[in-house]
Parts: structure tokens; sequence; C-alpha cells
């Protein structure tokens, strides 16, 4: 590996310190960076090593257009047609913590519960891409289910610790899959390609209030068993 590529901090570290970045500094990342980090996430394991993702990454004019793409439909209010079935409702505990997730977010955002301007204009930062310059879309072929997206999963990990190791920040993004028509276009790509989400990635820009933000997790008792007999 190139010794300008060389990740700075350990495993344990990267772990530790990814976290969602939600506003990013007009500054590219370089080819060389890039295609490094996407070969290193190449080395996720999947199903009998099938290996298949699909990605495809917007920059510079590209990402402008995907954008404003994004932009006009949320404004429009144009409904979702994503290309896989997602849950839209969360209960239970599951609620909880999506509830407590927007408070922290939120909160740093100095948006409150009630102030729904607030909130939309949040929400649109997601289609413009939280200024980030670089977009990933994952995808996959569209017969596939949630045993191959598994592989998907583990594939955006790998990529997103991969790129905190290298001081780049990323958000994964599911509201990127609401208009897959648009990648499609985009890219040139055949009717068989689904997007199952979206990266947008580049260097996080400290002075954004939301790039504050920090999630809990709850205790391993909730969510890890562990039996000898
Ligand atoms: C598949 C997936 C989709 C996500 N979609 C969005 C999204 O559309 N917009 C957003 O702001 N964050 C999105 N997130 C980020 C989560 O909100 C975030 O990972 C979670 O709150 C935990 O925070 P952390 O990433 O800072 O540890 C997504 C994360 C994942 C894994």
């Amino acid at each position: 590996m190139n010794a300008a590529i060389k990740p700075a901090m350990s495993l344990a570290d990267a772990i530790l310190q990814r976290r969602s970045i939600r506003g990013f500094l007009p500054k590219n990342v370089p080819e060389e960076i890039m295609r490094s980090l996407f070969e290193q996430a190449q080395q996720a394991p999947s199903n009998c090593n099938t290996q298949p993702w699909y990605v495809v990454v917007a920059s510079g004019d590209l990402r402008n257009s995907l954008r404003d793409q994004f932009v006009d439909r949320a404004m429009r209010g144009t409904p979702p047609e994503p290309d896989f079935n997602y849950v839209s409702k969360f209960e239970g505990a599951y609620r909880g913590r999506q509830v407590e997730c927007a408070g922290a977010l939120y909160g740093e955002m100095e948006i409150a519960r009630d102030d729904k301007a607030g909130r939309s204009r949040a929400a649109l930062r997601n289609f413009e891409f939280f200024d980030a310059p670089h977009v990933a879309f994952l995808c996959m072929d569209r017969s596939f289910g949630a045993t191959i997206a598994v592989d998907v999963g583990i594939y955006a990990q790998t990529l997103m610790l991969a790129m905190t190791a290298h001081g780049i920040g990323s958000c994964a993004m599911g509201s990127l899959r609401s208009h897959p028509d648009l990648i499609r276009d985009a890219f040139g790509l055949e009717e068989n390609i689904g997007v199952v989400f979206g990266i947008c990635f580049g260097y996080e820009d400290p002075e954004i209030k939301a790039n504050n933000t920090r999630t809990s997790r709850v205790p391993l008792s909730e969510t890890v068993i562990f039996k000898d007999r």
C-alpha cells in the first residue's frame, strides 16, 4: 500500500471513532485515496464470495446534478419509489431508540420538536448530500432480498471504517434510496440494478453543529445472549 494512504489509526479506534458526518468541507478526496478505500471495502466477505454489491460514485458535476434532482423531487413532494421494501415505522424499543437518535441530532441543530419548518429543512439536507463532495450509491440486483442485502451492509461498514481510518467522514443514507431512477439514469444502469442505500463522504466540516451529534448504544444485555448450557 502506498505510504501516503496508510491508515492513521487502529481498527479498534476506527470502530469507536466512526460516526455519521452531516456537514462537509468543499474539498475532494484525492482519486488515489478514493480508489484505495474502495479496494479495501472490496475485501468484505459475502455469501459464496458472490460480491453482490455494485457501487457507483458521483462527484463533481454529476454529483451536483443528482443533488439538484433529489432536491427538486423533495421540494415537489414526489413520492419515493424505492427498489426494495423498507420499514416505514418502528415500534416499541426500536421506536424509542429512533426517537432518542433524532433528539440528539435535532438538539445539536437547535431544532425544537414542534418546529416543522426546521425539521423539513433538516430533512432536505439529506438530499443536498450534507454538502459532501462525493456520494456512493450501493446497489445490488433487484431480485436479491434481505439475505444478500446483508453482504451489502457488511461492505458498507468495511468502507466506512476504512474512511474513518483515513480521516474521511461518511454518512450512510437510507434517504437516498428514494429515487433510484435518478441513479440508473445518471450512470446508465440496467433496470435490474437496484439502489439499496447511499453513503455520502468527504472531509468533515467541524463548524457544522450536526457534527457534534453523539448517539448512544444500549447495554449488551439488551441485544446479545451468551449461553453455554
Ligand atoms: C443503512 C443506514 C441508513 C441511514 N440513513 C440515514 C439517512 O438517510 N440520513 C441520516 O441523516 N442518517 C442516516 N443514517 C445514520 C444513522 O442515523 C446513524 O448511523 C445512527 O444514528 C448512529 O449514529 P452514528 O452513525 O453517528 O454512530 C443511516 C445509517 C444506516 C446504517
